[in-house]
C-alpha cells in the first residue's frame, strides 16, 4: 500500500472520534424470527422462550430461515449493587446466559431489548448513561440483536442519533458481533441516519396493529398505513442496512395484547398472506409475532412459503420500488440477484377487479416465465398477465428470466 500511514490516522481518528465501524455486515440479509410483543406484551418468562425455541425448531420455521427470537421488553429486574442489569429472576430463574444457550442448541440466535433512556416503553430499566456497561452484559449472555427503543427521550434528531450511535460503538466495543435495531418509530427519519449511528435496521413507522387499515382518525396504524409510509423508502435499504415496518401480524387474529388493543380487531387470510407478501418484497424484517405452537394451516403455509422467503431474503438486498400507489392499486418491483425480478400487485380497494400486466410496461426486456408463488404455478404467457384480484389480495409473482 501506498499510503500506509494515511489508513492507520483515518482508522486512529475514527476510533477517537467514535465513528462506529462498519456494521452493516451483521445483518446481510433481512433478519427473520419471532418477538414475544404482540402476543404477550411485558408478561414474558423463560418457558414461553424455551417453547417457542422448541416449535420453531420442530415445526420447520427455524430450517426456513426463521433463526431470531427476540425477547421484547419485561425482561429485566432493575440493577445489581454494581448497576449490572439483571434479568427478572421470578420470570427467568435460570437467567438470560442459559436461556442464550438452549435457544443456540437449537440453531437460533437470541435478541434482547432496552431503549436509550433511564426506562423502557413499559416502565422497566433502561440504558441511558450504561451503555458500555450494558452492552458488555448483553454480550457476556451471548446475545446476538439487540431491539433499542426510544421511549422517554427527548423528541429531537440530534440527541437520538447521539444515543443510538453511543450504543452502537458501546456494541461494537463489547467484541461480540450484535445486531442493532432502532426502533424511533420512523419520527426522526431514521432511514437518513440510522445505518451511520450503526443500525442494521430501522423501525420506519408506529407500532403495527392487528389490522388491515385504521378507521379515519382512528389510533394506531394498520397494515396499509405502515405500507404507505415504507413502500416509498426503497433507495435507503440494502444489504445490511433495512428500513423494519415492524413485525407481522399473521395468524394474530384479533386475538389479546399489544397489537389487539386500540382497535386492533384482527385481519382476514387473505390480508394476512398480502402482509407476508408485502413485507417479502419490501426486504423487510421477517419477525412473527403470533402464537408458533399454535398456528392453523393457513397461518404456517403462509409463514413458511419458502418461495415468498426467497424473494425476501434475495442477496441482492433490494426493497422493491413502488411503480405505482392509487387508490386501487399498489405495485411494487423487485430485481433479484440471478436476473429474475419480483413484482407484487396488491388491490387495495374493497371489492375484486380484474387487471393485466405487460412486463415489457414494466421496463422488462426479455422473455419471462410468470410464476404464481401462492398457487406454486406458472401463470399467464407472453410476458403479459391478467386475471382478477380479491380485495385486500395481493398476487406475488416471480418472473423467471429465460
Ligand atoms: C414500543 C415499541 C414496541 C415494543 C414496546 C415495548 O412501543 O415500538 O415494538 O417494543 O415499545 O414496550
Amino acid at each position: 500500500m501506498k499510503y500506509p500511514f494515511l489508513l492507520v490516522s483515518f482508522l486512529f481518528a475514527a476510533t477517537i472520534f467514535g465513528q462506529p465501524a462498519d456494521r452493516t455486515r451483521l445483518a446481510p440479509l433481512p433478519p427473520m424470527g419471532w418477538m414475544t410483543w404482540n402476543l404477550c406484551g411485558d408478561n414474558i418468562n423463560e418457558s414461553i422462550i424455551r417453547k417457542m425455541a422448541d416449535v420453531m425448531e420442530s415445526g420447520g420455521m427455524v430450517a426456513a430461515g426463521y433463526r431470531y427470537i427476540m425477547i421484547d421488553d419485561g425482561w429485566q429486574g432493575g440493577r445489581d449493587k454494581k448497576n449490572n442489569m439483571v434479568a427478572d429472576s421470578s420470570r427467568f430463574p435460570s437467567g438470560i446466559k442459559a436461556l442464550a444457550a438452549y435457544v443456540h442448541s437449537k440453531g437460533i440466535k437470541l435478541g434482547i431489548y432496552s431503549d436509550a433512556a433511564p426506562l423502557t416503553c413499559a416502565g422497566y430499566t433502561a440504558s441511558l448513561n450504561f451503555e458500555e456497561q450494558d452492552a458488555k452484559t448483553f454480550a457476556s449472555w451471548d446475545i446476538d440483536y439487540l431491539k433499542y427503543d426510544y421511549c422517554h427521550a427527548p423528541e429531537d434528531s440530534a440527541t437520538a442519533k447521539i444515543r443510538y450511535t453511543k450504543m452502537a460503538n458501546a456494541l461494537t466495543a463489547s467484541g461480540r458481533d450484535i445486531v442493532f435495531g432502532i426502533c424511533e418509530w420512523g419520527g426522526r427519519q431514521p432511514w437518513n441516519w440510522a445505518a451511520t449511528a450503526g443500525g442494521s435496521l430501522w423501525r420506519t413507522t408506529g407500532d403495527v396493529r392487528d389490522k388491515w387499515q385504521a378507521k379515519p382518525g382512528e389510533y394506531g396504524v394498520g397494515i396499509m398505513e405502515i405500507v404507505n409510509i415504507n413502500a416509498g423508502l426503497s433507495r435507503f435499504a440494502g444489504p445490511g442496512r433495512w428500513n423494519d415496518p415492524d413485525m407481522l401480524i399473521v395468524g394474530l387474529y384479533g386475538a389479546k395484547g399489544p397489537s389487539g388493543d386500540l382497535g386492533g380487531i384482527g385481519c382476514t387470510d387473505t390480508e394476512y398472506q398480502s402482509q407476508m407478501s408485502l413485507w417479502c418484497i419490501m426486504a423487510s424484517p421477517l419477525i412473527a409475532s403470533n402464537d408458533l405452537a399454535n398456528m392453523n394451516e393457513i397461518t404456517r403455509r403462509i409463514l413458511l412459503n419458502r418461495e415468498a422467503i426467497d424473494i425476501n431474503q434475495d442477496a441482492a438486498g433490494h426493497q422493491g420500488e413502488q411503480i405505482l400507489n392509487d387508490e386501487n392499486w399498489l405495485v411494487l418491483l423487485k430485481t433479484l440477484q440471478n436476473g429474475d425480478a419480483a413484482l407484487a400487485i396488491l388491490n387495495k380497494s374493497g371489492a375484486a377487479r380484474d387487471t393485466s400486466v405487460s412486463l415489457a410496461a414494466l421496463g422488462l426486456k426479455g422473455n419471462y416465465t410468470i410464476r404464481d408463488l401462492w398457487l406454486h404455478a406458472s401463470v399467464g404467457k407472453n410476458n403479459k398477465w391478467k386475471g382478477s384480484i380479491q380485495a385486500h389480495e395481493t398476487k406475488l409473482f416471480r418472473l423467471i428470466k429465460k
